[in-house]
């Protein structure tokens, strides 16, 4: 019999090494008490926390807690349901009623989470005829989605418009084509340009779907994305979303004004076949998503934020992944896997937790330390951020 698992024979290998060294396996960090958006307990230690996705700091929202626990107590703890069947309630109604008003689209639905979200929409409406056009660094949701449609998958250079253009224009006359791009990059925190992007899949026939899920709340003017800071988002057929990020929960979701939209309520496999999301965690995202609707105070501080973190970082000597801040991602990179996890471990030894994030997830084999911040990151804890990543840098030689 040969053993299945011996294509992971590598990696645990490289593993092994990694924690015989002596290190705090990065990928094993309990949080034994969150006490804010911001701050944690790990290792018994106050930990700030630079490596989450809770860019507008929703999840200690006081109005969103309540809602989750006054839906717990009406509605009890789950649906035990698909949404096709018993699994739809006014709170799956009143989530997606929301998630409509915050876009201003025609349609919204809700997916157990963002990655089922990817899975769902692009393997059932890119099948077998279709050609999926996608960036080489999607995310692993989207080429997952494109493997379960059988679409033919054309992937182009990151970023490139004239890649796109040119993969665009080789296929067949008549074919049902999809472009599928990102706002922002998760792992080095850069933007797609969506504009001139969404412009030449328009101009080549092509249908537009945009996963913001690393935007939403904080990009563009009302938080919608990338799309709306960059002007296209009536052209943008489908955008994904999660809850998982700015929301502050979890749950997936598509918005789109296609008039046949609610067809997919039938048809997609993701959907029907898995329950619903529990009563308490639509009720959650509905109030946290009309809650964001209204918070360009916080959108601002998080631009403070990021700009200060960026310029600080690259003052101290780290190469980040970007030259000005686009996000709030800032990745730092690291020469290679030992000197990242070093890095890593000495942080969380001054108190702050980062990501540490490697290949596959990463871009051109890259470690990186992914920064990612937080509305409620105050000034005086972007200042002490700074003075971890100055005492961490120093004592593992990754700066002089
Ligand atoms: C670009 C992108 N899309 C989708 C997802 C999946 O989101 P969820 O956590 O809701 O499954 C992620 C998660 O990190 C993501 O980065």
């Amino acid at each position: 019999m040969s053993d299945l698992f011996s294509k992971f024979d590598p990696l645990i290998e490289q593993r092994s090494a990694l924690l015989e060294s002596g290190i705090t396996d990065p990928f094993n960090l309990v949080m034994e008490k969150v006490q804010s958006p911001t701050v944690a307990i790990c290792n018994g230690k106050r930990t700030i926390l630079l490596g989450t996705y809770n860019y507008m700091g929703m999840t200690f929202d006081s109005d969103v807690v309540a809602a989750g626990k006054k839906a717990l107590d009406e509605f009890g703890s789950g649906t035990t349901g698909s949404r096709v069947l018993n699994g739809t309630y006014s709170g799956h109604k009143a989530v997606e009623q929301a998630l409509k008003d915050f876009y201003a689209m025609d349609h919204a639905m809700v997916f157990s989470t963002g990655y089922q979200a990817n899975l769902g929409i692009i393997s059932t409406i890119a099948g077998k005829e279709d050609y999926v056009v996608l960036d080489i660094d999607s995310h692993a949701s989207i080429y997952d989605g494109c493997a379960m449609g059988n679409a033919q998958v054309v992937p182009f250079r990151h970023n490139d418009i004239d890649a796109l253009e040119k993969r665009l224009k080789r296929i067949p006359e008549g074919a049902g084509k999809l472009v599928v791009l990102e706002g922002v990059y998760s792992m080095l925190g850069d933007v797609a340009p969506l504009k001139e992007m969404v412009a030449v899949s328009k101009a080549n026939g092509a249908m537009v779907l945009v996963d913001e899920a690393h935007s939403m709340g904080f990009i563009g003017e009302h938080g919608r994305g990338v799309a709306e800071a960059q002007g296209v988002i009536d052209d943008v057929d489908f955008i994904i979303g999660t809850f998982s990020k700015s929301v502050g929960t979890v749950g997936g979701f598509c918005v789109s004004n296609h008039p046949k939209f609610e067809i997919l309520r039938l048809v997609c496999c993701h959907y029907v076949f898995t329950a619903s999301l529990p009563p308490s965690v639509v009720a959650t995202a509905a109030t946290s998503i009309r809650k964001l609707m209204d918070s360009a105070g916080k959108r601002a501080h998080l631009w403070e934020n990021s700009k200060r973190l960026h310029a600080g970082l690259r003052q101290l000597g780290f190469t980040l992944g970007t030259d000005e801040p686009q996000s709030a991602i800032i990745a730092v990179i690291m020469p290679d896997l030992e000197k990242g996890a070093a890095m890593w471990e000495a942080l969380l030894n001054e108190g702050l937790y980062v990501n540490l994030a490697r290949p596959p997830a990463t871009p051109a084999g890259m470690t990186l330390l992914r920064c990612s911040l937080c509305a409620l990151h105050s000034d005086e804890q972007v200042g002490e951020i700074l003075g971890m990543f100055a005492a961490a840098g120093r004592a593992t030689g990754c700066i002089s």
